[in-house]
């Protein structure tokens, strides 16, 4: 998508010069960049070369254990360097894109494209109900006329509690809209807004709205503490809550539809329509988690305002710019670039990271650098919340293809009749999950649905201004982490194997730089693998003094050192100029490899069993809410364990083990006459480096008293795991 073929679709009409986006890149930066790489690359192909050539051998002569070794060694380092080649796809080609949003004003005024936002929450004890509420009124006051404007909210957990919140802020919507516009109110969502002024005063006006905003929050707090919805609130909207069945369950109700707010013809109050849904649910039907809820929004909300543009966002997602709409409008609709863009990708970004951000949620070299790179090559993927999606692609049509004129007013349809379309049985034998909507049967259905996009013919377009457009919250303990990568490296892995592998169901209908971006994410589950038996051996054979990698003192190690050096200095002055902090950096590495030793180990196995059919995939919402001792460790930055888990046994055991193979080591060394520390230089660092990022795991085992620390249990069965691992290895 060069500069040079911008003009492909047809001239730019009289009036109409100057264009709405613009998409830039960084000559100079690309080529120095491009030179480090093949730099790299070559040196690469030295350590191959190495290693090809020269056997690994132990002092005993033992050939066979020799060469088990050496072609260990030999695997894993392919393997990491077609890998590096794989991700060099993501940093070749990068463009940054600029909005121009003060001429869409100019040129369209409120002449604008209904939009329809989909908000998806799923069980009103993880995803507060308050917490709910702050997105959909952040949404509601978006720098977008109202007539225009309809807000959908998916309710899976079919909650009374969620449907009361939304009543309440149907109400202080009235309130809370013309505020925000009147004061251009920045965020938009109360409660940050509340955050963001601290204990500071607020003129009158504001006293007031805040007063209510305080009100409000009470009266839903109280309701979801009680678990029971007050009274007048069940008279007031009572033909909303006599949806509910008297034996209504979560997994066991029929469609609730609830038109709150009917915004659609300008009118006095004009705040946007607020739609609440919760979809038919039966226990024999299988519902589809998120996808499924996206797929009912689609038909209902055709239905009602049929916005020609969607935005969808997790719950837990507030709008923090109240431009961002239009700012996506100025992609779709530029008259050079626009008419080939499916949809427009904003970060996933999180206002409640601390500093160094301790557990790696922002992915800041994910977001500023690897996301403009897959724009260069074609588009981002679809990350599933914070994307503007054009309807009628998503619901199916190909580019190059006649769009449908429609944008105008639905008529009104009985809300029975639209009922039936978000009815279990209302997909069978049609075209929903599969050719239509967001696709079924994989646990990143957003990828898979973004992918299948990108092969009819789109491109997409990642969008990062300076003020996030919509903030999220991360996890704030290492076990939901983990947890989040685990289903997300699975979800990933299954894509590269299934049909619609960017691999082969891509291939000639996307760039191969984009197949190669997909797959950077679609291999995590099997980089862990090769990570994990290079971390352990490089320690055991340290243990067993068998040097694995040439002497510091000779020419073969520059290879080694220089690829070590150079990517991990690269790598830190880029997440520098990612605003990141050394600390921060550091605290990246460390989940960096904890993800691989654990989360995506995890997905690998996972996707395998399922592969030959041991297991179901669930899909697993991770909490919102901590309680408060351990958001007071979170924000110390302290590294929260507390839970007894599998994943964290891995990874106790494998810090034991680099501990005690270095410590045997390092008591070789002071009692012999140093010649390992010449043949095992790198070794001694490796496992060194290791040690030390495992910093935070050793004091979570043996040293901390609180709560947060590693479980008793698991401490035990690691130690005993790694000392029964090198009492066998010193007896081989
Ligand atoms: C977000 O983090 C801050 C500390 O940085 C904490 O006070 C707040 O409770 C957290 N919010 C949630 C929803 O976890
Ligand atoms: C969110 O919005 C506020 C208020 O406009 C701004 O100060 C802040 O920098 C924004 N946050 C991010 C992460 O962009």
């Amino acid at each position: 998508m060069g500069k040079e073929d911008n003009n492909r679709f047809g001239p730019v009409h009289k009036g109409e010069g100057e264009p709405l986006s613009e998409t830039r890149r960084k000559t100079g930066r690309v080529i120095a960049y491009r030179i480090f790489s093949v730099s790299v690359s070559l040196c690469i192909c030295l350590i191959w070369f190495y290693r090809v050539t020269v056997p690994v051998e132990t002092d005993e002569n033992r050939t066979g254990l020799d060469r088990s070794i050496w072609l260990v060694m030999l695997i894993a380092e392919i393997w990491f360097g077609l890998y590096w080649v794989v991700t060099q796809s993501s940093r070749w080609n990068p463009v940054w894109r600029f909005t121009f949003s003060d001429r869409l004003s100019r040129r369209y005024g409120n002449n604008l494209p209904r939009l329809d936002v989909f908000v998806c929450t799923a069980d009103p004890v993880i995803e507060p109900p308050l917490l709910v509420v702050n997105t959909v009124l952040s949404v509601t006051a978006l720098d977008y006329p109202p007539e225009k404007l309809a807000v959908y909210l998916s309710d899976d957990g079919g909650s009374e509690l969620t449907f009361y919140a939304l009543t309440e802020a149907a109400e202080f919507a009235k309130t809370w809209v013309p505020f925000c516009k009147r004061f251009k109110v920045e965020p938009t969502s109360p409660a940050a807004y509340l955050s963001s002024k601290g204990n500071g005063l607020f003129d009158p006006a504001a006293e007031e709205v805040v007063e209510l905003y305080r009100e409000m929050a009470a009266r839903i707090e109280t309701a979801s503490r009680l678990g029971r919805v007050p009274e007048e609130a069940r008279l007031k909207y009572g033909d909303g809550f006599s949806q509910w069945d008297a034996d209504a369950t979560r997994r066991n109700h029929g469609t609730i539809l609830q038109i709150l707010v009917d915004g659609r013809e300008e009118d006095t109050i004009a705040i946007p329509t607020l739609v609440y849904l919760s979809r038919e649910k039966r226990p024999q039907h299988h519902h589809n988690f998120k996808a499924g809820a996206m797929n009912a929004l689609l038909r209902v909300s055709s239905k009602i305002t049929c916005g020609k543009i969607i935005l969808n966002l997790d719950c837990d997602m507030y709008a923090n710019n109240s431009n961002s709409a239009r700012d996506a409008l100025c992609i779709l609709l530029d008259e050079k670039e626009g008419k080939e863009i499916a949809f427009v990708q904003f970060p996933q970004w999180f206002d409640n990271v601390t500093r160094n951000d301790l557990y790696g949620s922002l992915m800041r070299v994910g977001v500023n650098v690897e996301f403009l790179g897959l724009d260069g090559n074609g588009g981002p993927l679809y990350i599933g919340t914070g994307c503007f999606h054009r309807r009628d692609v998503i619901c199916g049509r190909k580019y190059g293809e006649e769009e449908e004129e429609s944008d105008k007013i639905q008529e009104m349809i009985e809300p029975e009749m639209i009922k039936d379309l978000a009815s279990c049985t209302y997909e069978e034998n049609t075209q929903w999950g599969k050719e239509m909507g967001v696709k079924y049967g994989c646990p990143v259905e957003d990828v898979i649905t973004g992918l299948a996009i990108q092969c009819r013919g789109w491109k997409s377009a990642f969008l990062n201004p300076n003020k996030k457009a919509f903030l999220g919250v991360a996890p704030t303990n290492l076990h939901q982490m983990l947890v989040q990568q685990r289903r997300w490296s699975e979800g990933d892995f299954q894509i590269l194997l299934s049909e619609y592998s960017p691999v082969w169901y891509g291939r000639g209908k996307i760039s191969l730089g984009l197949i190669l971006g997909y797959c950077c994410y679609c291999l995590w589950a099997p980089s862990s693998v090769p990570v994990l038996i290079y971390s352990v051996l490089t320690s055991l054979c340290l243990f067993k003094g068998i040097p694995l990698f040439p002497k510091v003192s000779s020419w073969w190690f520059i290879p080694f050192g220089y690829v070590t050096v150079a990517a991990n200095a690269y790598s830190l002055a880029e997440f520098l100029w990612c605003e990141g902090t050394f600390r921060g950096w550091w605290n990246e590495q460390r989940m960096w490899l904890y993800r691989r030793t654990s989360s995506f180990l995890f997905g690998f196995k996972d996707t395998i069993m399922k592969l030959v059919g041991v297991s179901e995939s669930a899909f697993v919402i991770t909490a919102k809410v901590a309680e408060e001792e351990a958001a007071e460790r979170y924000k110390d930055e302290a590294m929260e364990f507390g839970v007894e888990s599998p994943m964290f046994l891995l990874l106790g055991t494998l810090a034991m083990l680099n501990l005690f193979c270095m410590a045997a080591a390092v008591m070789r060394l002071a009692s012999g006459d140093g010649g390992d520390l010449k043949t095992m230089g790198f070794q001694f660092v490796i496992t060194g480096i290791l040690v030390v990022i495992n910093w935070p795991l050793y004091e979570g085992m043996l040293l901390r008293k609180d709560k947060g620390k590693m479980p008793m249990n698991v401490t035990v069965k690691s130690v005993v795991l790694a000392v029964s691992a090198c009492t066998c290895l010193a007896f081989v």
